[in-house]
């Protein structure tokens, strides 16, 4: 009996990344019973799949005649989406670790704001009892209601918030009131006391909050960006918070990172910045899925979370 082929992987990844991650997706893939090779320096004709981080380190697919798919570790893949030599399958993460600490992520600043903890525990003087009101009085906008804002939505749904959210297609997801389309973003912005977004950037998202939609929610209201930078535009955010329109803005991702030293949100007072780390991929759940979209490629069986490149995401 002839031994069973083995498949070629890829791996391009900066040096920290492929180190962290190479015995994850080799174990990944050996208890998925695939087996392979998994290396960064594979003779370009003899590559089965294409594992990757989309920043750039290759620039020509068309260099990879008999790959199946390029399977992103990351979640976004924007920064790929309209190279023209990329033309297999092209898949991107979707990690239920990640999507676990985006939960957590999202709900720890929104409570953040909801509780007032900043204007409770960290004033050094002073007794200001202010009660927050109840999370079901609450109104908390979700942009964006795939795997990230989708699941997010739903935990702080479960947490009593007035959860609205927008996406591209109509949604029904239980205890959420859903908006879809460009129709829809103003009911959903409508009074919105806190707007989380978690949208991919494209065209029709980039700028989606600007001068006219951040008057839409209520005087002081906050927003939280773990999606893109290209989401918001800059200088319509810092005149909102300025002029008291909003309250305060919470933003992990940002259109040039790392975010300059000299941006203005760096100093700006009603700006909290994170280092995008709303919530990074984790190498273990993130190598499983990797090595099932190869097991699935192998068996003739269609592969996960495909890109829609005419959607842009
Ligand atoms: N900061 C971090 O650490 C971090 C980590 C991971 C991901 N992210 C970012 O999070 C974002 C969301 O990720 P995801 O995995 O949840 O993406 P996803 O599953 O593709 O969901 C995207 C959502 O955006 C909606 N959308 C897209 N275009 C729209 C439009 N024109 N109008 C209205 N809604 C639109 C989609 O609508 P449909 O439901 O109709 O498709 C969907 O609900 C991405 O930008 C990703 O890069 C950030």
């Amino acid at each position: 009996m002839s031994a069973r082929r083995h498949v070629n992987v890829l791996f391009s990844a900066p040096k920290a990344t492929y180190e962290e991650f190479h015995p994850a997706i080799c174990a990944a893939l050996q208890a998925a019973g695939v087996p392979a090779r998994v290396a960064g320096d594979l003779a370009p004709e003899e590559v089965d799949y294409i594992v990757f981080t989309p920043n750039d380190l290759i620039s020509d697919f068309s260099v990879f005649p008999r790959a199946r798919a390029a399977l992103s570790i990351w979640a976004g893949v924007d920064k790929v989406l309209h190279n023209p030599t990329l033309t297999m399958p092209l898949a991107r993460m979707v990690d239920p670790g990640q999507r676990e600490g985006m939960v957590e992520f999202v709900t720890a600043h929104v409570l953040r704001h909801h509780i007032g903890m900043d204007r409770h525990i960290l004033s050094s003087s002073g007794w200001d009892q202010v009660a927050p009101k109840l999370a079901r009085h609450r109104k908390v906008t979700m942009l964006g209601l795939g795997e990230l804002g989708g699941a997010c939505a739903q935990a702080l749904s479960a947490l009593n918030f007035y959860v609205h959210g927008w996406s591209r297609r109509p949604r029904a997801l239980e205890g959420i009131t859903c908006h879809a389309g460009p129709d829809g973003l103003e009911a959903a912005l409508a009074g919105a006391e806190i707007i989380i977004c978690l949208l991919p950037t494209t065209p029709e998202t980039e700028n989606v909050l600007n001068a006219h939609t951040l008057s839409l929610p209520a005087a002081g209201a906050v927003v939280i960006n773990p999606g893109r930078g290209a989401l918001i535009d800059d200088a319509a955010l810092i005149a909102a918070l300025d002029s008291g329109a909003l309250g305060h803005a919470t933003l992990d991702t940002f259109r040039v990172e790392p975010l300059p030293e000299d941006h203005p949100f760096r100093a700006h007072p009603k700006v909290t910045v994170s280092p995008h780390v709303a919530s990074l991929v984790r190498v273990d759940t993130s190598a499983a899925v990797i090595a099932e979209n190869i097991r699935r490629g192998e068996a003739g069986e269609a592969f996960l979370h495909l890109v829609n490149r005419q959607a842009g995401y």
